[in-house]
């Protein structure tokens, strides 16, 4: 057994703890997080906070101990203590590693996609589709782990040969939001640790227990102790933690999803230590319909991103922008579709459930708020939070018992508004009209994100003219906003991001650096630049 074989060092048991609660009539697991390097729990101050069942609001999915900064830097302490012999692991095995972990997701899926569903309410078909997302990645990564290729470039002079290689950055700290609470996570752990990179995971306080999972099937996929942390700490704590980690030099990489104003400060803060982070923040993303779309399939397109996870994805639809020779149409098409969908109890076969947090809901609210006299309010029979007072139309099971909400199509949004300019991260979706494809591009880039984009035409000449035009780091023609496939580059411009990249061979370049070697075997001191062959030349010459 070699150095770095850490198979004998966990024992098979789990030390994660689940114990039975009854909610109602109802026997239900009730987990307990704490924040943990590898298997051993990181000490320090906390404060119990409970992650509930958005759905079912009196249901606690788990007891969390929220640490504080101390607590972040310890991890990352740890994290760079481990980080060397990890990098010393030859990148195939580490790749076996993320193989396991793939593996494990599989075998785990649906206890994983349950666990999501309660936790953060997505209907439990879209969070099945979210832990496949994780295997995908790890499929794609395990065998990245047998490639990661640096290359052989040819020198200038003789007797001497040029390589590249891939390096690992450290440690990465890797701040995630709960609306995708283990498939984002993984494009940011999966390559990281596949790279050598240790990682210190702080994820959303609300879906706690679901990043405590997937760490659990990390921890059995051999990934070693101190290479991956989890530390469950609210915002101030993490700020501070990560303030102090990286001025102590612990951290030499930041992955962060969230928002665009966390997103700021989190660049700002990254800046001042010359680093550039990951960053994948918030998107207002466009769709437009041209007059010789396909209306039904960009009405299934529009339903699907725009009221998906209750529109809390980054990728999820802001605008229909469409042709105000379609537009009729398309509208009652839609404002139909949107009224007929089945909304509610996520572990059923519906539309969406609830918000994913008492905190989203307030801030929802506060977009709702913006509607104004020259909007049209269409695709429910209300407005705000569903409720006896306020009823759904074919709502599935207790509205009073979570967090949802009626789906909103706003017509009539105008670019000063709002609600045009701000990702709302809700249940609505705003219809706006063009005439011209230049005006449609001028449109979709306004609100300055540049996350997602979409376009429904039958014309490629029009498809490819959008491509050119709109500013976001993702085009999907005929196919919504939503729906990013696991290797493909994921990450936005303006307000949705620094440029970054996620997944696929991309993302590599977030988590190595490229080291340059050159060798010279000649014996003499050969000198770039000065002591290469010249080749005679007669450049004057003109054909005839
Ligand atoms: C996110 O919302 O942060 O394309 C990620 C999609 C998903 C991922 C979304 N595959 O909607």
């Amino acid at each position: 057994m070699t150095e770095w074989d850490t198979s004998c060092h966990y024992p098979r048991a789990s030390r994660v703890a689940v114990s039975r609660t009854t909610v109602g009539r109802v026997s239900i697991d009730r987990r307990t997080v704490v924040s943990v390097s590898g298997r051993v729990p990181l000490e320090g101050a906390t404060r119990p906070y409970a992650s509930r069942n958005p759905a079912r609001l009196e249901e606690v999915v788990a007891d969390v101990a929220l640490a504080g900064p101390g607590t972040f830097v310890a991890a990352a302490r740890a994290a760079r203590e481990a980080q060397r012999a990890w990098a010393d692991v030859p990148a195939p095995v580490r790749g076996s590693v993320v193989g396991n972990l793939g593996r494990l997701v599989a075998a785990n899926a649906e206890a994983l996609a349950a666990l999501v569903t309660r936790e953060i309410g997505k209907p439990l078909a879209e969070a099945r589709g979210e832990v496949q997302e994780i295997v995908d990645t790890c499929d794609f990564f395990l065998g990245e782990g047998r490639r990661l290729y640096g290359q052989t470039v040819p020198s200038e002079m003789p007797d001497k040969q040029l390589f590249t290689f891939r390096v690992p950055v450290g440690v990465a700290a890797v701040v995630t939001a709960g609306n995708f609470p283990v498939a984002v996570p993984s494009w940011y752990l999966v390559p990281a640790l596949l790279c050598g990179n240790a990682v210190v995971w702080k994820p959303a306080d609300y879906a706690a227990a679901s990043a405590q999972a997937l760490h659990e099937l990390a921890v059995h996929a051999g990934v070693p102790e101190g290479v991956l942390s989890l530390v469950v700490a609210d915002g101030p704590s993490t700020y501070g933690g990560l303030e102090q980690a990286l001025d102590e030099g612990l951290v030499d990489k930041i992955g962060f999803t969230g928002s665009s104003e966390v997103g700021v400060r989190i660049g700002e803060l990254a800046g001042r230590h010359l680093q550039s982070p990951c960053l994948e923040l918030g998107g207002k993303n466009p769709m437009v319909v041209a007059p010789d779309a396909e209306l039904d399939l960009a009405v299934e397109g529009a339903l699907f991103s725009g009221f998906g996870t209750a529109g809390q994805r980054c990728t999820s639809l802001g605008t229909v922008i469409v042709h105000a020779d379609v537009h009729d149409v398309f509208l009652e098409r839609f404002a139909t579709a949107v009224s007929t969908a089945r909304v509610g109890d996520p572990t059923q076969d519906v539309l969406y459930g609830p918000l994913l947090d008492e905190k989203f809901a307030t801030s929802y609210e506060k977009h709702l708020g913006t509607i104004a006299s020259h909007h049209r309010v269409l695709g429910s029979t209300g407005t705000g939070r569903i409720g006896p007072g306020n009823p759904r139309q074919g709502f599935v099971g207790d509205p009073e018992a979570g967090l949802f909400y009626h789906p909103v199509v706003l017509d009539g949004v105008r670019p000063g508004d709002e609600v045009f300019r701000t990702e709302t991260f809700g249940p609505i979706v705003g219809v706006t009209t063009y005439r011209g494809l230049d005006q449609a591009i001028e449109l979709a880039n306004a609100p300055g994100y540049g996350l997602s984009s979409s376009i429904y035409t039958t014309d490629p000449a029009t498809a490819f003219r959008f491509r050119r035009g709109v500013s976001a780091g993702m085009v999907s023609v005929n196919n919504s906003t939503s729906g990013a496939e696991a290797h493909l580059p994921f990450g936005g411009n303006g307000r949705s991001g620094n440029g970054s990249r996620q997944s696929g061979i991309w993302v590599l370049d977030q988590f190595t650096r490229w080291q340059a070697m050159n060798w010279d075997y000649s014996g003499r001191l050969q000198k770039a630049q000065m002591d290469v062959a010249t080749v005679e030349a007669d450049l004057d010459h003109r054909l005839r």
